[in-house]
């Protein structure tokens, strides 16, 4: 996605070989014009599918994750990291660690919003380990449901995650996807190839 790899190249900031810092328009500041075109391009992406749900994890995912639901004319629903204090019953919960966090965090939703008749499509900010979706797909399975894709806005090409992902026979789907972070450049994966 052209506009999306436009704006990582003028604002994205390499931390380190494996870190891209992304705040101004996507994990602290979000640019809602960009979230737009980003929920346009996974609901044409995935619009065959049969969606009935859009399922991510709070907080960066929920932009993105809202705009695609918009889109598909289905509600979004957000795993929570952090108990709620008004969700209590008939709640679903799986581990997902943080290899880059370095933390384990307990993700869970209500089972009252995915039941088992839904169509689901995970969508994440970053697939960087693969945990997180991991963790989305173990909560959809508990609930009986059927993941239907899974939509990614950045995609760490160099890391284990997509491998991981890829392996579980779902269709993955990023919008942008980088090959490396070296020498403070990013660098996609089809500019890669082109060469
Ligand atoms: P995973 O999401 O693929 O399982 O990988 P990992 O556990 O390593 O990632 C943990 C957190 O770090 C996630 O955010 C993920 O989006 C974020 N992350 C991983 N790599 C990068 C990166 O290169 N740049 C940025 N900006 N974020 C990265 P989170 O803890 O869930 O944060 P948030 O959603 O509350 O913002």
């Amino acid at each position: 996605m052209d506009l999306l790899k436009n704006k990582i190249k003028a604002e994205g900031v390499v931390l380190s070989e494996t870190v891209l810092k992304v705040d101004s328009f996507l994990n602290h500041q979000v640019d809602p014009e960009l979230m737009v075109e980003i929920g346009k391009e996974f609901a044409q992406r995935f619009k065959d599918q049969g969606i009935t749900k859009v399922l991510t994890i709070e907080s960066s995912g929920i932009a993105p994750g809202v705009m695609t639901a918009l889109q598909l004319e289905v509600p979004l629903v957000f795993a929570r990291k952090k108990k709620s204090l008004t969700l209590s019953e008939g709640i679903l919960s799986s581990k997902v660690y943080s290899f880059t966090k370095k933390e384990e965090n307990t993700i869970s939703i209500s089972h009252k919003y995915i039941q088992n008749d839904d169509r689901v499509l995970l969508i994440d900010d970053f697939l960087a380990n693969g945990q997180a979706a991991l963790g989305l797909i173990d909560l959809v399975k508990q609930a009986g449901a059927e993941v239907a894709g899974i939509g990614i806005v950045i995609e760490k090409a160099f890391q284990d995650g997509g491998k991981l992902v890829r392996e579980t026979g779902y269709r993955v789907e990023s919008l942008a996807e980088i090959q490396s972070l070296e020498n403070g450049q990013v660098q996609f994966k089809q500019e890669e190839a082109k060469v």
